[in-house]
């Protein structure tokens, strides 16, 4: 059943990146990061596609030589489908046909928002059906019940701001650099989180929302620096600190919901917000008080990557689920 080798591509934001699956082993996933959305302080959609377009032969050239692999031996393509940057897609999407019609090869769509679960199963352990996964990440931030690979069901989401886009927004108000989420958890780490207080929002469900805590960081920071204009700089780090508890406290707080309402200690993360340092705490010590069995993948199968497309490819293969060379990218594709 694991004789079958995958390509995997993922172009659906600021990452390029190509992945090899192998007879049940990812043998390589070379991600390319594009540096320059930097200087602009978030993605510019425009230049995302281009760089997906001069990185892509490379990514996917590097991937097969590190995993020594020849294009011969590809039984399938998996890319992704959506949802993400429509431009962005558009260059993996193509690329998958081109090379689909060259080797003729069956090609296999892939949704990020299920890849990115699906990644869990490249490394053992893995959870055990059916489970919660909190995907959380800068365009998403999402609970699914996961009952089996391709069985999953979304049962809470983001109504604005996903959580990594409110850490790189605040992050930004506070003149960190971009993104912001990994520089204001450096500096939460040297504040105090009891330091300020921000409002937990009221939101009824499983359902989350991050624009209101944004708003009210805003609001406090005006109010304060109008009264001293040096108060960011002196407060930093607490002002991390005390956003990045909120924010944790949020993110745990549903998913706690969610476990007791459908009964399920089968608990997983991903996402590239999942790297925050008080989050990991945070959850580790709930999944002992609460008796969770928690997974979190490795960190670069956390990130946008190609690796959990292919691993998403590989078990629609499975399922002889294939598309025909007249399939488009979707920019808003469901589950
Ligand atoms: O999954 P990902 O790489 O890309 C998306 O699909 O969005 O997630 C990127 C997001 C960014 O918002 C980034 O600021 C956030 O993950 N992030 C973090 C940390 N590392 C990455 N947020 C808070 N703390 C971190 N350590
Ligand atoms: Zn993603």
């Amino acid at each position: 059943m694991h004789e079958v080798t995958i390509l995997g591509i993922e172009s659906s934001c600021d990452d390029t990146s190509a992945a090899v699956y192998k007879h049940g082993k990812m043998l390589a996933n070379v991600i390319a990061t594009q540096e320059i959305h930097r200087q602009y302080g978030g993605v510019v959609p425009e230049l995302a596609s281009r760089a997906h377009q001069e990185q892509i032969i490379p990514v996917v050239d590097t991937a097969l030589k590190k995993a020594n692999v020849k294009k011969e031996e590809i039984d399938a393509i998996a890319f992704t489908k959506g949802p993400g940057l429509l431009g962005s897609l558009l260059v993996g999407v193509s690329f998958a046909k081109s090379l689909s019609m060259a080797l003729k090869i069956p090609m296999v769509e892939v949704n990020h928002m299920q890849a990115h679960i699906l990644a869990h199963f490249i490394d053992d352990p893995h959870p055990k059906f059916p489970f919660i996964c909190l995907t959380v990440s800068g365009g998403h931030t999402q609970l699914v019940l996961v009952k089996d690979y391709l069985d999953m069901e979304v049962i809470g989401s983001t109504r604005d701001d996903a959580a990594g886009e409110a850490f790189d927004k605040i992050a930004k108000m506070l003149g960190l650099g971009y993104p912001g989420g990994p520089l204001l958890d450096k500096r939460a780490q040297l504040g105090n989180a009891e330091k300020f207080d921000f409002p937990e929002p009221k939101v009824k469900g499983l359902d989350y929302s991050f624009s209101g805590l944004k708003t009210s960081v805003l609001y406090f920071l005006n109010s304060e620096t109008a009264k001293d204009p040096s108060f960011i700089e002196h407060n930093i780090n607490d002002i991390c600190a005390s956003v990045q508890k909120r924010i944790v406290s949020i993110l745990l707080s549903k998913l706690k919901k969610a476990s007791k309402q459908y009964h399920i200690n089968e608990i997983a993360i991903a996402g590239g917000v999942s790297a925050n340092s008080e989050f990991r705490n945070t959850l580790l010590a709930v999944a002992d008080k609460m008796k969770w069995n928690t997974y979190i993948p490795k960190f670069e199968y956390c990130t946008d990557n190609a690796a959990m497309i292919a691993m998403a490819g590989y078990y629609k293969y499975l399922k002889n689920d294939f598309v025909g060379l007249d399939v488009h990218p979707s920019a808003r594709l469901k589950f």
